[in-house]
């Protein structure tokens, strides 16, 4: 039997109390839709539709890579609405699995299981028993224990709203009984809606079996409605994801002060991560590295061995094996550092290729440039890359020596095992193996009279 997903996802989140629709708001730096729709891609559905409102489309424009057909719903009259606005695109001999945008962590194993459980001619609903079941759908079951109804909060009696066994909006219902009862549905309600639950009690009469499957973590059904249950279920997942960089051989200082942000971070074993560090997007770092406290990595390979010293940003870089970053490191965009690099407090490269061995310890800036091994470069050293228009290269061959608040005034080439004068302004290209100044000579004023105070007017 075929399956498709459908997504609900154009409720318009007044509780999140913000100008952007609510399943565009991230858990661990990925948008809440995008993680429902990359769970339900793992089930290899026949279709995903992606239930939205297209008024602002923002949410199909930001998230236009997803593979899933996106159905306007153009006035949002409650979950059994949104569901129907799908329903022309299916035909009788399907299922349907709902999943809501705003419960974004539900776990494909529960996903699995409903599905293998529930047989072709049942309805499916994955249920969980909460601490605190505020606002969400309380599960109501007869005496043999069979579900009967789902009961919103709001429409829910004193005595109704004490169940702590809620609906965490996951249905699999095959779709010609959907068809069938969201016809029937009627906004007889305190919301004034067209519930999606309301089909249970539908299928109560007309005597459907209903399967129920009970996820035992409750963070996997929890849903946002508004910023603080987001914020809530954000320190919940990193607690996860510290747990598993543990469990793998991580040693993390605080999982509380460990923020990892996007689906791709690999940690190897023997890594130590210190408080407040920030890992986003695409990062892998190697066996051995150590990552001080409040430092920020986005994009980037760290290979084996690294010592990434405090407060040091890096972004879309490569920086191998054995090689020492910051204090107070600033390594912008493709920069390759190579095995053994050092690049010390207050520098800031980008667009650099530095060679094993190549140091940059103090002050600098350097941009631009291809850099051979061995390389040192003095304190307060600047590539000049640009002209108020272009960027322009600076390349320094291996071996050479920059002195200390050199200039280099690019396009400008250094020769191999040069050593540039501390203090130079170079605009022209430097030998290798020779000494190049370029600065004004020093010069002793041996008669100089120093200048005197002026005698005090009464
Ligand atoms: C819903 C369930 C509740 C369940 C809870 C789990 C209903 C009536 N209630 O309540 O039983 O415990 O989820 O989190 O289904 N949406 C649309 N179009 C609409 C209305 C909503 O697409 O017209 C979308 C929303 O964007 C959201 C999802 O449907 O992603 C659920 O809507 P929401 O308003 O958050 O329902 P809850 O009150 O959370
Ligand atoms: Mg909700």
């Amino acid at each position: 039997m075929k399956l498709s997903v459908v997504v609900l996802a154009a409720g318009k989140g007044r509780r999140m109390m913000s100008d952007r629709p609510k399943v565009m708001h991230c858990i661990g730096g990925v948008p809440l839709l995008q993680r429902v729709v990359e769970t339900s891609k793992q089930l290899s559905p026949d279709n995903i539709y992606v239930v939205h409102n297209n008024s602002r489309g923002i949410v199909n424009k930001s998230l236009a890579h997803l593979p899933v057909t996106w159905i306007d719903q153009k006035e949002q009259l409650g979950t059994g609405h949104a569901v129907l606005q799908v329903l022309p695109e299916c035909d009788d001999n399907e299922r349907l699995l709902i999943l809501n945008g705003d419960v974004p962590l539900v776990n494909i194993e529960t996903l699995k299981a409903l599905i293998e459980r529930t047989p072709f001619d049942s309805v499916g609903l994955v249920v969980a028993r909460v601490q605190d079941p505020t606002g969400l759908g309380r599960i109501s079951r007869n005496d043999q224990r069979d579900v009967v109804e789902i009961i919103e909060e709001k429409d829910a009696s004193k005595e109704q709203q004490k169940i702590d066994e809620i609906n965490s909006g996951i249905v699999l219902c095959p779709a010609k009984n959907m068809r069938q009862w969201l016809r029937e549905l009627k906004p007889h309600n305190q919301q004034g809606e067209y519930y999606l639950t309301d089909i249970v009690g539908l299928a109560v009469r007309d005597r459907v079996h209903i399967e129920d499957v009970m996820v035992r973590n409750q963070n996997e059904v929890q849903g946002v409605n508004d910023l603080w249950q987001l914020t809530e279920l954000e320190r919940c997942y990193q607690r996860a994801q510290a747990k598993a960089l543990a469990l793998s051989g991580v040693a993390i200082m605080d999982p509380s002060r460990l923020d990892i942000r996007g689906n791709d971070v690999q940690v190897a074993a023997d890594v130590t991560l210190d408080v407040n560090v920030i890992l986003e997007g695409r990062v892998s770092i190697g066996k051995g590295s150590v990552v001080e406290a409040n430092c920020f990595i986005k994009d980037s390979h760290i290979g084996e061995n690294v010592i990434i010293k405090t407060h040091s940003v890096i972004e879309g870089s490569t920086i191998e094996n054995h090689s020492q970053i910051g204090p107070f490191a600033r390594i912008r965009p493709d920069c390759q550092l190579g095995e053994h690099t050092k690049v010390g407090n207050f520098v800031e490269m980008k667009k650099t290729q530095l060679g094993a061995g190549s140091k940059a310890s103090h002050l600098s800036y350097i941009g631009d440039s291809t850099i051979g091994e061995a390389v040192n470069i003095g304190a307060g050293t600047i590539t000049c890359n640009y002209d108020g228009h272009n960027k322009w290269q600076t390349v320094i061959h291996n071996g050479a020596f920059i002195g200390s608040n050199t200039a280099l005034v690019a396009p400008v080439v250094i020769g191999e095992n040069a050593t540039i004068g501390a203090g130079s302004t170079i605009n022209q290209n430097a030998p290798a193996g020779q000494l190049t100044l370029a600065r004004a000579r020093q010069q002793i004023i041996a008669d100089w009279q120093a200048p005197q105070a002026k005698p005090k007017e009464n």
